[in-house]
């Protein structure tokens, strides 16, 4: 039997040949960091709902799902027509458009949340401006950030992340404060002891979508309270939960309302888009006003060449509309929840140490037994992140692709509402011929 890197090996050819040339003339080879595979990534052709193609013709599963992007699936044709129209239609008409007031009230629909709305081109600038916003609204200078949450990659953003910092000025980090995830009284000790607070962001279920979970509910409730009670910004970093966690978000599932909420990938339907949301006078810091009283030195700037481009805007829009009106949620949550049951009985089956969690459509594998609700893991944060970052899981991600099926990341599904029961069956017979192979080799 060929052991799991021979097999990936043998059965991409193409995607070895594509990736010696991109070496060439991409650092490391690839045009995003999560991309980064060894030997070689895979080069995807082209999708249709719930699968994908790579460059050897080979089939997948996809659950990558445009990093979140596709709850709908590749190429939704509602979607894939209005994108097609309006292209003809123009791409930039250099003005503003009926679209984005079409884009914005499919927004504020779903999210009460949002009282105004600005529209960006991805989830890094829109968290970029949300902060922006809250030290302008506040007049305060640091922002409060969550250890391991995942806000994009511009300077504020990096603050707290495992990766290095080279080319990050010392300022920008100096004005975030890093906190641990899910400790209300850390939050309390900065707030009570730094008057200099302008806003707290955070990925409302937990770090990188609900890998790191939280006692989410209190916590949300309880962070709420804290910030209210100093006058802080509270921002949700919807960039993945929104639309997902429930067609308003997490903040609709858990009942608790932020004054700002950052959003990108489903609410552009998949396209590139970004948008920041809340309360009308925080986001209005933005606007002209004709008003003599107001000092226009406080205004937030805000230019962007692709902000609310038709395209995106029409398929935000179809994408969002389609959300309010059809079971596209209830669809890919109960995928997601078949998927979730299928796993955590294959691992009790096979005797591996292993288990699943998550909320929704966005479901965690964690080569590690926990007897959480497997909705909100109860393990430590530090050992998921070990177990994820272990030999086993780069075995498990690429058994996976031999065996037809493509994960978000190194553990992570997200379900879309295109995936079927047989969908579901399929991926959960390719995990367990993976585990196989992982036994074989001493890694399961
Ligand atoms: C929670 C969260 N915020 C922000 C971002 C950054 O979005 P983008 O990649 O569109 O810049 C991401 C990207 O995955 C994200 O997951």
């Amino acid at each position: 039997m060929p052991t799991i890197l021979e097999e990936y090996t043998a059965k991409h050819p193409g995607s070895a040949q594509r990736y010696a040339e991109a070496a060439t003339i991409f650092p490391g080879g690839v045009t995003h960091d999560t991309r980064y595979a060894t030997p070689f990534p895979l080069y995807m052709t082209h999708g249709s709902g719930p699968r994908k193609w790579d460059a050897d013709g080979n089939e997948y599963i996809d659950y990558v799902s445009g990093h979140g992007a596709l709850l709908l699936g590749h190429s939704h044709p509602e979607i894939a027509d209005a994108v097609s129209r309006q292209i003809l239609r123009g791409t930039h008409l250099g003005g503003s458009t009926e679209e984005e007031i079409r884009w914005a009230k499919a927004i504020t629909a779903l999210v009460p949340s949002v009282e105004k709305v600005r529209f960006h081109s991805s989830g890094t600038e829109a968290t970029l401006m949300a902060m922006r916003l809250a030290r302008a609204y506040t007049g305060k200078a640091k922002i409060i950030k969550l250890q391991d949450h995942f806000h994009g990659w511009h300077d504020y953003a990096m603050a707290g992340s495992d990766q290095g910092a080279p080319g990050i000025p010392e300022a920008s980090w100096g004005s975030m404060i890093v906190v641990p995830s899910g400790d209300l009284s850390a939050v309390e000790d900065v707030l009570s002891r730094d008057p200099d607070v302008a806003g707290l962001i955070l990925e409302p279920t937990g770090a990188h979508y609900g890998q790191l979970p939280y006692d989410t509910p209190n916590y949300l409730k309880g962070l709420r309270s804290l910030t209210t009670h100093h006058g802080v910004v509270l921002i949700f970093d919807e960039v993945v939960t929104g639309f997902r966690a429930s067609p308003g978000g997490a903040q609709a599932k858990y009942g608790v309302s932020p004054d700002l909420t950052t959003m990108a990938k489903i609410v552009a339907g998949a396209l590139p888009g970004g948008a920041v949301g809340g309360k009308a006078d925080i986001v209005d810091m933005i606007a002209h006003r004709g008003d003599p009283e107001w000092d226009n030195s406080r205004r937030v700037y805000h230019p962007g060449t692709f902000n609310a481009n038709p395209l995106s805007a029409v398929a935000g829009a179809t994408c969002l509309e389609m959300i309010a009106t059809r079971p596209v949620n209830e669809t890919a949550d109960a995928m997601a929840a078949q998927l979730k049951r299928g796993l955590n009985d294959l691992f009790g089956k096979m005797e591996v140490a292993g288990h699943a969690h998550g909320i929704a459509s966005m479901v965690h594998v964690v080569l590690a037994d926990c007897d959480c609700d497997r909705e909100l893991c109860i393990m430590p944060h530090s050992r998921i992140k070990e177990t994820t970052a272990s030999a086993k899981v780069t075995a498990m991600k690429r058994g996976l692709q031999n065996n037809g099926v493509d994960i978000m990341g190194r553990d992570a599904f997200l379900v879309s509402a295109t995936h079927t029961e047989s969908d579901i069956d399929t991926t959960l017979d390719a995990f367990e011929k993976t585990l196989i192979t992982m036994r074989a080799e001493g890694l399961a």
